[in-house]
């Protein structure tokens, strides 16, 4: 069990939550309602066509949520304070008095909760209700039923709000476009902002413009929120956790297994505020050294004020995280010598808060480090100040700076390269199995870090691979239970190995076929690792069993592409010919292959192109101008692509979107077969697609790798045991 892991429970654990009739929401007094009942009931009005009891139930849902957070917090604190762990003392009774306050304690946050929240369980959503709320989903029905109920402001904001936590969410943008034309609504409020995170970013900007002043104001602030919002995070791990795995298998552990369990987990989710705090709403990947890069800012803004003992202060806050940080060694040498005389140098320290907090971190990873080697947890230490590779916007840099004199300080980013942590790419090393046949390399497929094998696995286990699938699809399944499709041409079916070892223990599928789901995925794992010679263990981060499936009667016509191109593991910018390694693309992924099941279908060739696929939408559509003939938005884009690059145009025969056709740029295709397999890295030198499947169905194997510990698909691991 791992922090940070996908776990059983989201899958496994669907309890229903039951929709509480709408109009018994508004109650006031009393117990806390549970937000997801709330949420149950302002959806379904809003289904039922009932906007202001949907709005009036979800605005009650999100306050609710907000409040028992808030409730929770207090309690635990006063708590603590109540409350203090005792030391363990020597003899037989010794741990009496420890154990006595534990119990002291839960007993006190017990009484201080329930008068206001009830009894304990009746706040415990499910995952799929609180991943709702961490993506905003309310705001989305929020937005739909002001506008019914004509509040455009309210929908306005309530529309930001959404987008904040969803950027690639190319409808709701276009909303707020409306808003700001049809409302006139200039300045929007997210509703859920983070303060320590708006202060950052504004006293970012103000650094941008040259404001130091302001600059300073802000970043001070955001500090002072960070600290704050570290306490409340550190706060909110001492909540229930969740034992997935060993709910799933009967959990039935001793004292000190079932209380190191649960206190490994709080451990490592304390441990993880520094990651949670520096990432943004929605996003998946934080700010890269965060905390630290408001020393960073800091320390130059002071000097450019004047104030060189804040500086100096400040730079050695900076050093406490990077000690071999030449820029600010070389800037706090140079604030030195500016102060040389006017005062006792050693009597300016670091500031406290960050020492703390430092020397908090240090201990609970040497613990976590530690213990998990006891107790057979695997537990490997992110880097959480990781200096390189952010985005540049993140960080750019006033350009007066350049002009600073020659031995004037810096900010310690200016001289820096920000280059990808690349690792030195290779490729040949050897299959490790005797079956598996070589096709061809990179140069052979046109590109780099792409093989292309054959005999992967036999005829028979494709078969087997294929019943597991027939057995257990549900369609979406994999993508977030949404039916998904890229093209609205195809049925789009997965399933994970998740559902397939859940439908082997249920006895739905024979164990064994699921087992083999599970088998295949590890020798590509294996054979990937093996041939791209990495260093470092290649980690499952998803494995998902997928088939597309043509729908007749819809295949005339087509000429989109079954899966839009994209990479994946950053988002293509086609125009810059870049590709971002931003959410919500899936910046963990390292390594990506498909493993192909059939071949008896016609159409689905799996394709690499080049990443400039600006021809995709130049040469596919030419500025229409007539209003039916106006570009408009087609689905099949909207996976992985920015806005611009989602337009198709309107057929004026069918009244449909054409989404724009295949990119020119193709450098290599490939016809799937039982047996084949292609691998490649994640990133955007392999930008792919698949052809639309114009007859039958074709079955594949999609599996990502990750070499970053932290985002392994814990599933797969676990069943091993
Ligand atoms: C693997 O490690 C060796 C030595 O530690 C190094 O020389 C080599 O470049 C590394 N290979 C990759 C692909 O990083
Ligand atoms: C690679 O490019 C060459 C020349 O364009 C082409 O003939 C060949 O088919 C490509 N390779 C694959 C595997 O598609």
């Amino acid at each position: 069990m791992a922090p940070g892991s996908r776990s059983w429970g989201a899958v496994l654990l669907l309890a229903a939550v039951l929709p509480a009739a709408c109009g018994s929401c508004g109650a006031e007094g009393g117990p806390l309602e549970p937000f997801d009942e709330l949420y149950a009931s302002g959806v379904e009005a809003y289904y039922g066509g009932d906007f202001a009891g949907a709005a009036r139930c979800l605005e009650q849902a999100l306050r609710s949520r907000r409040e028992l957070r808030a409730e929770r917090l207090r309690c635990r604190r006063r708590c603590r304070g109540q409350v203090r762990l005792a030391a363990l003392g020597a003899g037989p009774a010794g741990e009496l008095p420890f154990f006595w306050a534990l119990l002291r304690r839960a007993g006190c946050l017990r009484s201080c909760e329930e008068p206001r929240l009830g009894a304990t369980s009746r706040h415990r959503a499910t995952e799929e209700v609180r991943s709702d709320f961490q993506r905003r989903v309310p705001y989305s029905y929020l937005q739909r039923a002001y506008i019914q109920l004509n509040k455009l402001e309210e929908a306005a904001n309530a529309a930001h709000t959404f987008f904040m936590a969803n950027p690639e969410h190319m409808e709701i943008q276009q909303d707020i476009e409306n808003y700001k034309t049809t409302a006139g609504k200039v300045s929007l409020i997210d509703l859920e902002a983070k303060p320590h995170m708006e202060d950052y970013s504004a006293g970012v900007r103000h650094y941008d413009k040259e404001e130091y002043r302001l600059a300073i104001t802000f970043l001070e602030r955001a500090l002072e929120g960070y600290y704050a919002e570290d306490e409340d995070c550190q706060i909110m791990c001492e909540g229930p956790q969740r034992f997935e795995e060993h709910e799933y298998l009967e959990y039935k552990a001793g004292l000190y297994e079932a209380i190191a369990d649960h206190y490994m987990q709080v451990l490592a989710c304390k441990h993880d505020c520094i990651r949670e705090l520096a990432t943004r709403s929605g996003r998946i990947s934080p700010i890269e050294n965060f905390l630290p890069l408001h020393y960073d800012y800091l320390q130059f803004a002071y000097y450019r004020v004047g104030d060189y003992v804040k500086a100096l202060e400040c730079a050695r806050t900076y050093l406490l995280f990077h000690p071999d940080d030449e820029d600010v060694l070389e800037n706090a040498a140079y604030y030195e010598d500016l102060l040389k005389g006017t005062l006792d140098l050693a009597t300016i320290k670091p500031r406290k808060e960050a020492k703390a907090l430092l020397r908090r971190h240090k201990l609970e990873s040497h613990l976590l480090r530690v213990a998990s080697i006891g107790l057979g947890f695997t537990y490997t230490e992110p880097n959480y100040w990781k200096r390189y590779g952010a985005r540049q916007d993140e960080h750019s840099v006033p350009s007066s700076i350049s002009s600073e004199p020659e031995d004037g300080p810096r900010l310690s980013l200016t001289k820096k390269p920000t280059p990808k942590p690349d690792r030195e790419l290779k490729e040949g090393g050897p299959l490790l199995y005797s079956d598996v046949k070589f096709v061809y390399n990179s140069q052979q497929l046109n590109g780099t870090q792409r093989v292309l094998l054959d005999n992967v696995i036999s005829e028979e286990q494709c078969r087997e691979l294929h019943r597991v699938a027939s057995g257990i699809m549900l369609a979406g399944d994999g993508y977030r239970g949404k039916t998904s499709p890229h093209t609205p041409n195809e049925r789009f079916e997965g399933a994970t190995v998740l559902k397939a070892l859940k439908y082997g223990y249920e006895g739905r599928v024979p164990l064994k076929s699921a087992r083999l789901f599970y088998d295949i995925s590890e020798k590509a794992r294996r054979i990937v690792e093996s041939y791209f010679m990495l260093n470092s263990t290649l980690y499952f981060s998803y494995t998902h069993l997928v088939c597309r499936t043509a729908l007749s009667g819809q295949q005339e016509r087509r000429n989109d592409l079954s899966h839009p191109i994209h990479a994946d593991n950053c988002l293509l910018d086609p125009e810059a010919n870049e590709c971002w390694k931003e959410p919500p693309a899936y910046t963990f992924r390292d390594y990506s292959a498909l493993l192909y099941m059939n071949a008896d279908f016609e159409g689905g060739e799996f394709i690499f192109t080049e990443m400039d696929a600006k021809t995709v939408t130049v040469s596919q559509c030419p500025f229409l101008v007539s209003s039916e003939t106006a570009p408009c938005r087609s689905p099949m884009w909207s996976w992985s692509q920015t806005p611009s690059r989602a337009l198709g145009h309107r057929d004026p025969r069918h009244g449909q979107c054409v989404p724009p056709s295949l990119p020119v740029f193709l450098q290599a295709s490939i016809k799937p077969k039982c047996g084949r397999m292609v691998s490649f890295s994640s990133g955007g030198e392999n930008p792919h697609g698949v052809k639309a499947v114009t007859k039958g169905q074709r079955c594949a194997v999609a599996l990502w790798f990750t070499l970053d510990p932290l985002y392994r698909e814990l599933v797969s691991l676990s069943i091993t045991v």
